[in-house]
């Protein structure tokens, strides 16, 4: 793949971003461009209409700005990769349809991702862990996912609401701006008292819809903000770095990868540090410009594909709202 291009296009919920990258020296992919333009609604949640729009005006913009970023030509490209699900239908196919007009003026094949899976592999390929057990930890998904069989299994995951929806739901109720991890990140900082929040841990399974109702009514019982988002963090955190580690213990790995816009918070960073240290494995986290949804990871994930010969014919390019993780068949592993 020397000399490839690839650019990746993301647009599955809030954010559009384009990304570029190619291949370096050392085997691991080199991020040549990656631009973003969060949508934020006005107040209460994603509208998926709206959010589309948005995209549709910024992504012509964006993909100009990533190629001359990369000083890249659309014509050098190799291929046009995008998220082709899970997602919002008319965000999702405002992207696809951006990297379909892209690939057929640039004559590239296109490359049709899951997000998901884009998550995990942008970490995988820029920090070059090997097989490491996954904490995908993210607005609408909260999954402890393994490699094994040629696919990304998924051991454990959320039985209600993602973490991150959990944050945001409450961040939104509290007046916090959207959205609310990294407010709730610095308002924990100055927190100290741990409240009696639900811990919800099954098997490798866990739940949070009763930790947001526990912390919305701490806040209508006159708790501080800061105690609050302290507690969450402790108690939200703690659940995931236990079913990540029963997780490692089950498949026998040694190594954890975080990936998902929560893997951007310092004290879960921590805390999954601790765990692992304690265990001798190691872990790893992306840049937090990698965690939350950005298009490098879709052209990382575009590029890794493309080098194992899938690419997506434009009939197949229909957008899959509800593409599950482990419906995707790894060729390139
Ligand atoms: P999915 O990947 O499931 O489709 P998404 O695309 O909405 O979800 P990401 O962009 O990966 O999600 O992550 C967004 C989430 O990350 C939001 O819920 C946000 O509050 C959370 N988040 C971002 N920064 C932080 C932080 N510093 N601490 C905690 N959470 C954070
Ligand atoms: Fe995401």
């Amino acid at each position: 793949m020397a000399g490839s291009r690839v650019l990746g296009i993301e647009s599955t919920a809030h954010t559009a971003s384009v990304g570029i990258v190619s291949p370096g020296r050392d085997g691991r992919p080199r991020v040549l461009s990656n631009r973003s333009a969060v949508w934020r609604p006005p107040e209460g949640g994603i509208h998926p209409r709206e959010a589309a729009n948005a995209h549709a005006e910024a992504l012509p913009g964006l993909i100009r700005e990533a190629l001359r970023e990369a000083k890249v030509a659309a014509g050098d490209l190799s291929a046009v990769a995008f998220a082709q699900g899970p997602g919002l239908g008319p965000c999702l196919r405002t992207g696809a349809s951006a990297a379909r007009a892209l690939a057929l003026t640039a004559g590239v094949p296109l490359v049709g991702v899951n997000h998901c899976v884009a998550h995990l592999e942008v970490g995988r390929a820029l920090l070059g862990c090997e097989d490491p057990v996954l904490l995908y930890a993210s607005g609408g998904n909260t999954q402890v996912i393994a490699f094994a069989g040629g696919r990304y299994r998924v051991f454990g995951e959320t039985l209600d609401i993602g973490v991150g929806n959990m944050l945001d739901k409450f961040g939104r109720e509290a007046g916090l701006p959207f959205p609310a991890g990294p407010a709730i990140e610095g308002l924990a900082s100055r927190g100290s008292k741990l409240l009696p929040l639900p811990y919800s841990v099954k098997g490798m399974d866990v739940a949070y819809s009763g930790m947001l109702t526990a912390a919305l009514q701490m806040r209508r019982d006159g708790e501080r903000m800061e105690d609050i988002a302290f507690s969450i963090q402790e108690v939200a955190f703690a659940m995931l770095v236990e079913v990540a580690e029963r997780a490692m213990a089950h498949v026998g790995r040694d190594e954890l990868l975080l990936g998902g816009g929560v893997a951007a918070n310092a004290r879960l960073v921590e805390m999954a540090g601790t765990m692992t240290r304690e265990r001798g494995a190691e872990s790893f986290v992306p840049e937090r410009r990698f965690c939350v949804d950005n298009g490098a990871m879709i052209a990382v994930l575009g590029a890794m594909m493309l080098g194992a010969g899938v690419t997506t014919p434009v009939g197949e390019s229909a957008v899959r709202q509800r593409f599950r993780t482990d419906e995707v068949e790894v060729s390139w592993r």
